[in-house]
């Protein structure tokens, strides 16, 4: 059994923080991108699970590793006994598991590399600059997870809990609370679909890219709301809310999610009826790693017309982008809920020899054919001035195929999802916007834009009403509903390698959102969990008081933080699973 990283086919998708070639409209978010095959003398051979001797494991003395007192410095002796014991225990919890997980330590020459193919976020490396993990589980069990839960705690380690391994700051494979390991479910990914009832069982390790795939294979009428590019993971996505195309129609992904399988810190297996509401309501929104491991979820899938209708309209500052948007800003969150105007904000050469401008692109999707989209944005829209020939019809899932930039590529590219290293740094940040920002606002917005590039690269506007409006506040953590006109997403990136380049960008993107204050959401300020920023405040390496956690903790759930601390405190009230930005038990 090969680890993960040699499944690759000879296509990796690529996400977002590759720089823009110019083909695909969404081209910043994903990017195809050919990458080196992995040679077939697999480095990892070594680390096939039959070869493992089970017996050695069957003799360990549980009682004899309890004794030992392995909490201290990792890096030391100590700290490499502790690994060994942990190893050997880790083995022993799982005599019956027909399949062992594969544990990488740092004494194999392959860890740094599996390691390395974990960070999807390359302003975390080079390696030796942050803290490593004393090693890398990937199980193949649900068993397997609960040994890792139940070891870890007896030796004081913490857990990163990694799914698709997008998080913005890495929090799913880095921890500044060492010694800790890594639990990366790349191995825990089926997906089975029930056309009869429209529902799904998606293991948390999949990514949404195998789960669009699955379901059109089985159907081309039904779909799922979620993120755009392939690549991102169910757990870490579905967990934080999730976003995309038909948000407007169905809503988050979170908010079609019916079940779920999760392992809470006592190693308990659980489902939405033996965790109980408040749990269930926690992990749909309130991110999954302050409440245990997900290890699947269960989906309503929806109803998607047979042909879909997709655009791309660019206009630049020239070309009255200022008034397009000014506009958007009434029509995108009031018109058809079938009906996502995206806008996406690059800054490129203008046609005046040596400027540059801001070009607006309108990236939509429209849950029907041409001929009722044509005469909609003609009533609500006229400005844009959208003609037939920029519209095209296609399946569904061929619509993810051409957001994700992938237009023309077999369906199978989104199942072979191993995301590699782009070469681009990246930071990005959020906000929410309640009051149309004024045609004077708009423009002091490009004026900065076009300015700084080392403060911004690019903007995306995603529209919010229709069913994201008609959702309580309160029926999931995610509280941005009524009221919410769209949210911003903001990301700098950056190729220039140092730290003094990055310390620019970070600072730069910092300066930008303080720009930004006046026309964006207040008391608090709101911020979109899956688009972590670690700038909004952390926890404190001890404790952490309600009030401290409350600073970011409004910003991302607002009226909901307080019920998500309860929840906390009720199921893992000696906080095991804590990151820098979870949840706090009171
Ligand atoms: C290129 C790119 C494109 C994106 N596009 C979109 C988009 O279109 N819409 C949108 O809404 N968001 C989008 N995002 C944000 C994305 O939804 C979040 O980063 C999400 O958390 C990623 O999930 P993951 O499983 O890939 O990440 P991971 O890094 O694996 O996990 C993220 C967080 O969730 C925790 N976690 C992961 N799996 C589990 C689990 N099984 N149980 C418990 N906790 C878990 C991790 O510990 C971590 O804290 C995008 C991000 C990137 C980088
Ligand atoms: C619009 O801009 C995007 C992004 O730069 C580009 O990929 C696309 O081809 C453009 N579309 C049209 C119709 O010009
Ligand atoms: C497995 O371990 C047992 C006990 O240490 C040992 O006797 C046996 O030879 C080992 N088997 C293999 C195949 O290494
Ligand atoms: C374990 O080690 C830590 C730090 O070295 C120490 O504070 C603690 O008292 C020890 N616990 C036991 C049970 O020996
Ligand atoms: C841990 O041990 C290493 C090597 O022995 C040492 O360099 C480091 O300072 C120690 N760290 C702590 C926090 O004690
Ligand atoms: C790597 O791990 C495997 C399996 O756990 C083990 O057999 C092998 O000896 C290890 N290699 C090194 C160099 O530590
Ligand atoms: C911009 O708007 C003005 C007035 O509203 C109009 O006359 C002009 O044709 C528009 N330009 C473009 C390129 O659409
Ligand atoms: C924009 O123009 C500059 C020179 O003015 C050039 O170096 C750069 O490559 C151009 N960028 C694009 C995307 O064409």
């Amino acid at each position: 059994m090969a680890s993960h990283v040699f499944l690759v086919g000879f296509l990796a998708i690529t996400c977002s923080i590759a720089m823009a070639s110019d083909e695909s409209p969404l081209q910043d978010i994903c990017a195809a991108d050919s990458i080196a095959m992995a040679s077939d003398e697999s480095p990892l051979q070594d680390f096939c699970v039959a070869d493992l001797n089970r017996s050695v494991f069957v003799q360990a003395d549980d009682l004899f590793f309890k004794e030992l007192n392995l909490t201290s410095n990792t890096s030391n002796a100590v700290g490499s006994l502790a690994t060994r014991v942990f190893v050997t225990e880790f083995h022993a919890l799982n005599t019956l598991g027909i399949a062992m997980a594969g544990i990488y330590t740092p004494q194999n020459s392959s860890y740094e590399y599996v390691l390395r193919s974990l960070i999807q976020m390359e302003r975390f490396l080079p390696l030796p600059a942050i803290p490593k993990p004393l090693f890398i589980v990937t199980p193949f069990l649900e068993s397997h997870i609960q040994a890792a839960i139940k070891c870890s705690k007896e030796h004081g380690m913490q857990i990163r809990i990694r799914s698709g391994g997008h998080d913005y700051e890495g929090l799913s494979y880095i921890s500044y609370q060492a010694p800790f390991i890594i639990v990366d479910l790349v191995n825990l990914k089926s997906i089975t679909i029930d056309v009869e009832s429209s529902t799904a069982w998606v293991q948390a390790g999949a990514t949404i890219g195998q789960l669009y795939h699955a379901i059109a294979k089985k159907s081309l009428t039904l779909g799922f709301p979620a993120g755009v590019c392939p690549t991102v993971g169910v757990g870490g996505h579905f967990s934080t809310g999730g976003y995309g195309m038909m948000s407007r129609n169905y809503g988050l992904a979170a908010d079609n999610i019916i079940d779920a399988r999760l392992i809470d810190v006592n190693g308990r297996i659980l489902d939405r009826k033996s965790m109980g509401e408040d749990l269930f309501w926690a992990i749909r929104g309130g991110g999954g790693a302050s409440f245990g491991v997900i290890t699947s979820w269960r989906l309503k899938l929806l109803h998607v017309p047979e042909t879909v209708t997709v655009f791309t309209v660019n206009r630049t500052l020239e070309q009255n982008a200022t008034k397009l948007v000014h506009q958007w800003q009434y029509v995108s969150g009031k018109i058809d809920g079938k009906l996502l105007l995206r806008l996406f904000l690059r800054r490129i050469n203008s046609s005046h020899e040596g400027k540059e401008t801001v070009k607006a692109s309108f990236v939509t999707l429209y849950l029907g054919g041409i001929d009722t989209l044509l005469p909609l944005m003609q009533e609500s829209f006229p400005e844009l001035g959208l003609v037939r020939s920029d519209c095209i019809e296609m399946s569904w899932i061929d619509s993810i195929l051409y957001f994700a930039g992938l237009r023309g590529e077999p369906l199978d590219i989104l199942s072979t999802n191993t995301p590699w290293l782009t070469g681009t740094y990246f930071k990005g940040k959020s906000d929410y916007v309640t009051e149309p920002i004024s045609e004077t606002g708009l423009e002091s917005i490009w004026k900065r834009f076009l300015k700084y590039p080392d403060e911004i690269t690019d903007m995306q506007f995603s529209p919010y009403g229709g069913r994201m409006g008609e959702i309580s506040k309160s029926a999931t953590p995610f509280s941005r509903r009524a009221g919410t006109l769209y949210s911003i997403h903001y990301g700098v990136k950056w190729k220039e390698e140092g730290i003094s380049a990055m310390n620019r960008r970070m600072r730069g993107i910092r300066r930008f959102y303080s720009f930004m204050t006046p026309y964006v959401s207040k008391n608090p300020r709101s911020s979109y969990l899956s688009y972590r920023d670690l700038d909004l405040g952390v926890n404190n390496k001890g404790y952490t008081s309600y009030e401290q956690a409350s600073i970011w903790g409004l910003k991302y759930y607002g009226i909901n933080f307080k019920r998500l601390v309860h929840v906390k405190t009720m199921v893992d009230p000696d906080n095991f699973l804590r990151n820098e930005q979870s949840i706090p038990p009171l």
